[in-house]
């Protein structure tokens, strides 16, 4: 029982294939995987947004119910794709990945860490995960983690290429990363953003800049591909736009996996990459 509700146990088959390509299979072919609960987001949602309450101009990654959403599915794919072992969330930030994902897989030993100390850790860590604030520049790890994830952190870092050799000197050989929500330079957001005048990332990345960066940290790319054309962050361009969103969400994103193939996917927001620490 997680947050009093019942969560049955399913065998999932690995679809890391997918991903890692058969020579780089990261664990078993089956393992024991729990289905991320709704309830159990929705009690990890309610812990963050309590923590984020008097900063609601921080908080569209969490109040957006499309965006949630991704998460849920970002953390769901993690799920089915690591091996057993000890996984590090770098800028986990409130804490939501680290605890989902600690959720639907309880075998993981799951830290993360993030150079800002949030309320929200104290809550969440009944929910598995360690918390510790410390510099994503700097970790005090060395070759002892089966997997690195990241959403949406080395592009606020400053230095992608530090980011990346120091994820990698964390990592045993044969670990792998993953790093979500990675800004895509041809983003139709981003643009959009920029036209408007409203805020966008400062910094975004070609493929060829990511396979150069990650390649140069020691990584071999596994796998690399652009989510999400149809932005989760419209509550910057008017309330009514957000609430229209959050109503259907689930519309949104069936329209968004259909939209985001070629040749269109160029345009999308994010880039996922799969990496692995030969
Ligand atoms: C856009 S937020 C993403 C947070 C979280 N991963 C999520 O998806 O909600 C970026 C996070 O990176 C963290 N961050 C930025 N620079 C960092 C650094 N040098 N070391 C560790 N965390 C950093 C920030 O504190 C923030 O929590």
């Amino acid at each position: 029982m997680i947050g009093g509700a019942e969560i049955k146990p399913i065998l999932v088959v690995n679809v890391a294939d997918s991903y890692w390509g058969s020579s780089r299979r990261p664990g078993a072919m089956l393992r024991v995987m729990k289905a991320l609960n709704k309830r159990v987001s929705e009690e990890i949602r309610n812990i963050v947004l309590e923590a984020v309450r008097e900063h609601p101009e921080h908080a569209f990654h969490v109040t957006s119910n499309l965006n949630w959403h991704r998460y849920e599915k970002q953390i769901e794919q993690v799920a089915t794709t690591l091996p057993h072992g000890r996984i590090l969330d770098v800028g986990c930030g409130l804490g939501h990945t680290a605890s989902m994902l600690a959720a639907c897989r309880p075998d993981l030993q799951i830290v993360g860490v993030d150079v800002a100390d949030w309320q929200s850790w104290v809550k969440l860590a009944k929910h598995g995960p360690r918390f510790l604030i410390c510099d994503a520049l700097a970790l005090p790890f060395r070759n002892e983690f089966d997997a690195v994830i990241s959403f949406g952190v080395m592009e606020h870092t400053g230095d992608e290429d530090r980011f990346l050799r120091q994820v990698n000197s964390v990592l045993r050989a044969g670990g792998n990363m993953i790093i979500f929500n990675l800004p895509n330079r041809y983003a139709l957001s981003e643009a959009a953003a920029r036209v408007m005048n409203i805020w966008h990332h400062d910094r975004t990345y070609t493929r060829e800049r990511i396979v150069g960066l990650v390649q140069g940290a020691g990584f071999s790319v596994v796998n690399m591909k652009r989510e999400s054309l149809v932005p989760a962050q419209v509550d910057r361009i008017s309330e009514s736009l957000s609430s229209l969103f959050n109503r259907y969400y689930l519309q949104l994103d069936r329209m968004d996996s259909w939209l985001t193939r070629p040749p269109l996917s160029i345009f999308a927001e994010n880039w996922t990459i799969y990496a692995g620490k030969p």
